[in-house]
C-alpha cells in the first residue's frame, strides 16, 4: 500500500472506531447477604503494581469525612513497628470515595503486611511479597473477565464473581504468581457494582492487579477513579477520556500498559518511547491493551482492526516488544512472529523460538462463559487469520494464561479452567537484551499518519463523554 492510500484508509478506517459485540451469557446462582458481608469486611481492598518492586499502590472504598487515607506497613503480622503512608481521595458521579496509597521503600525480595485506615473500622491484617533481584516471576494474564450484573444483589453479578475468583485460585495454585495482568472488559457496562466485584477476591489483595481499560469499561466514568497506577502520562496532545496509559517495571520486565480506546498514536509513540528511554536495559518489553489486533476471529471487527494495526503496529516495531498481550474477540490465538505486517517466522507446530525478528501477539478467551452451551471447543479453527500459529475457541470453559519470565526466556502457558495441564505452551528466547528484533527507524507515512489518530480522538472524545453521560 502506497503513502496516500495508506494515510486515506486510514482516515475513513477512523469512523469505524471501537464497535464493540456483547459477550455470551451466563447462567446465573445466588448467595444472600454475599456482598454485604464482603462490603463491610474488606471494603473492595485491592493492590497494584508500584513503579517497580519496591513499591506498591493499595485501592479501597469508603472512609470518614475529613478522614485522610492512610496505609501502614510492617514486617510482622502483628503489626508491630509499622510505617504509615498517606493517600488521596478520588471521587467522581459514579464513586463516592476511592482512596489510592503509594507504599514506598520496600525490600526486594521480601513479605510485608499491611492494614487499610479510613477513619472507620481496619481493613484485616494482609500480606504481599515482593520479587527479589534477578528472580524468576510469574504473572497471570486474563482478560474480559466481564464482571456482570444490574445490582450488587444480582446473581449474575455472583456468578461472574465466582467465575474470576475461580480462575485466580486455580492458577495462582500452580505457579508462584506475583503479578496479575488483566487485558481489559472487566466490568461489562462499567458500574460501580461490577468493580466492586472484580476487586472481591482475596487473591487481589496480595498480588498486584495491572488492569487495561476495555471498550465495556469506558461505558461510565467509574474506571477512572478506581485505577491506581504509576507513570501516567500526562501531557498528552489528545489524553484518554478515561485513565490512560502507564507502565511499570516487575522484576528484568517493563510493562507497557496502553489504552486502546484512544486513537491518538503520536501519545501511545511518546509514552512508549519515554517509557523505554527511562529503562533502556530491561530484559522484556511487553505490552499490554484491550483490542485484537490479529486474531481475525470476528469478520465484522476487521475495518476496525486495520485502523488498529496502523496506529498500533509501528510503535510495537519500532520499539522491538516482545509480547503484546490483548483480548475483546473472546476467542484465544497466538500469532507467529510479526514484523511491519509480515510473519517473519512461522510458528506452527513449534514450542520454542529464539532471538525472533519481531513480536508474538497472545489474545485471551474470556471468563464470560456458559457451561451449559452445547458449541464444541475448536483448537485450530478455520476462523483464525494467516497470522496465527494456534487458537482455542470455548463457550464453556474460561481461558488465561500464566507467563513465566526467566533472564533468557519467557514461556507462555494457556490454559483453560478446570483442566490439569495447558492446552498450549510455549517458549520465546532472548540472547540478548534486543534478541532478534530489526533494528529500523520508524515507517516512513507513520511520522505524520499517527497524528490523525490523535485528530480524530479530539473529535471523538467530544461525542463519547456526551454518550457516557447520557448513559448515566
Ligand atoms: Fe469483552
Ligand atoms: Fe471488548
Amino acid at each position: 500500500m502506497n503513502k496516500v492510500t495508506k494515510l486515506i484508509s486510514t482516515a475513513l478506517c477512523l469512523i469505524l472506531l471501537f464497535t464493540s459485540v456483547l459477550p455470551i451469557n451466563i447462567g446465573a446462582v445466588s448467595e444472600d447477604d454475599f456482598y454485604v458481608e464482603n462490603i463491610e469486611k474488606n471494603k473492595g481492598v485491592y493492590l497494584s503494581p508500584g513503579a517497580d518492586d519496591t513499591e506498591i499502590r493499595v485501592t479501597w472504598y469508603g472512609g470518614k469525612d475529613d478522614v485522610d487515607p492512610i496505609v501502614k506497613v510492617s514486617e510482622n503480622e502483628n503489626m508491630t513497628n509499622s510505617v504509615s503512608f498517606t493517600g488521596t481521595i478520588h471521587s467522581n458521579e459514579k464513586v463516592e470515595r476511592s482512596n489510592h496509597v503509594t507504599v514506598t521503600g520496600l525490600e526486594k525480595g521480601k513479605t510485608y503486611y499491611y492494614v487499610c485506615c479510613d477513619g472507620t473500622n481496619d481493613t484485616e491484617v494482609k500480606s504481599f511479597k515482593t520479587v527479589a533481584d534477578g528472580e524468576d516471576f510469574s504473572a497471570m494474564y486474563v482478560s474480559d473477565i466481564h464482571l456482570t450484573g444490574e445490582s450488587y444483589d444480582d446473581p449474575t453479578l455472583y456468578q461472574s464473581a465466582k467465575n474470576w475468583e475461580n480462575a485466580l485460585v486455580e492458577a495462582t495454585g500452580r505457579e508462584n504468581i506475583s503479578l496479575i495482568l488483566s487485558g481489559g472488559d472487566q466490568a461489562t457496562e462499567g458500574q460501580p457494582h461490577e468493580y466492586y466485584a472484580t476487586f472481591l477476591p482475596e487473591t487481589l489483595k496480595s498480588i498486584p492487579f495491572a488492569m487495561a481499560i476495555g471498550n465495556h469499561d469506558v461505558k461510565r466514568f467509574t474506571y477512572d477513579a478506581l485505577a491506581n497506577y504509576p507513570n501516567t502520562k500526562t501531557n498528552n496532545i489528545s489524553k484518554s477520556l478515561i485513565h490512560g496509559d502507564y507502565y511499570f517495571v516487575k522484576g528484568n520486565a517493563l510493562f507497557l500498559v496502553l489504552d486502546s480506546t484512544n486513537s491518538s498514536a503520536a501519545d501511545h509513540y511518546k509514552f512508549v518511547k519515554d517509557a523505554i528511554n527511562e529503562n533502556p536495559d530491561v530484559k522484556w518489553r511487553i505490552m499490554m491493551f484491550h483490542h485484537d489486533l490479529y486474531g481475525g476471529h470476528i469478520e465484522s471487527r476487521e475495518s476496525e482492526n486495520k485502523l488498529l494495526r496502523a496506529l498500533f503496529t509501528p510503535i510495537i516495531d519500532k520499539f522491538q516488544i516482545d509480547l503484546v498481550l490483548t483480548g475483546h474477540s473472546h476467542r484465544f490465538s497466538r500469532s507467529h512472529v510479526i514484523y511491519k505486517g509480515e510473519i517473519t517466522e512461522n510458528l506452527c507446530d513449534k514450542t520454542s523460538v529464539t532471538d525472533p525478528e519481531g513480536t508474538i501477539y497472545l489474545n485471551n478467551g474470556t471468563l464470560r462463559v456458559d457451561p451449559d452451551s452445547e458449541n464444541q471447543d475448536i483448537i485450530d479453527s478455520d476462523l483464525k487469520s494467516e497470522f496465527i500459529a494456534t487458537d482455542y475457541i470455548s463457550e464453556t470453559k474460561g481461558i488465561y494464561n500464566i507467563l513465566t519470565f526467566t533472564d533468557d526466556s519467557l514461556t507462555i502457558k494457556s490454559y483453560t479452567y478446570g483442566t490439569e495441564k495447558p492446552f498450549t505452551e510455549f517458549t520465546i528466547n532472548k540472547t540478548s537484551q534486543q534478541g532478534g528484533h530489526p533494528d529500523k527507524p520508524i515507517q516512513a507515512w507513520f511520522v505524520v499518519g499517527k497524528y490523525l489518530g490523535t485528530v480524530y480522538n479530539i473529535i471523538n472524545n467530544i461525542s463519547r463523554k456526551s454518550e457516557i453521560r447520557d448513559r448515566g
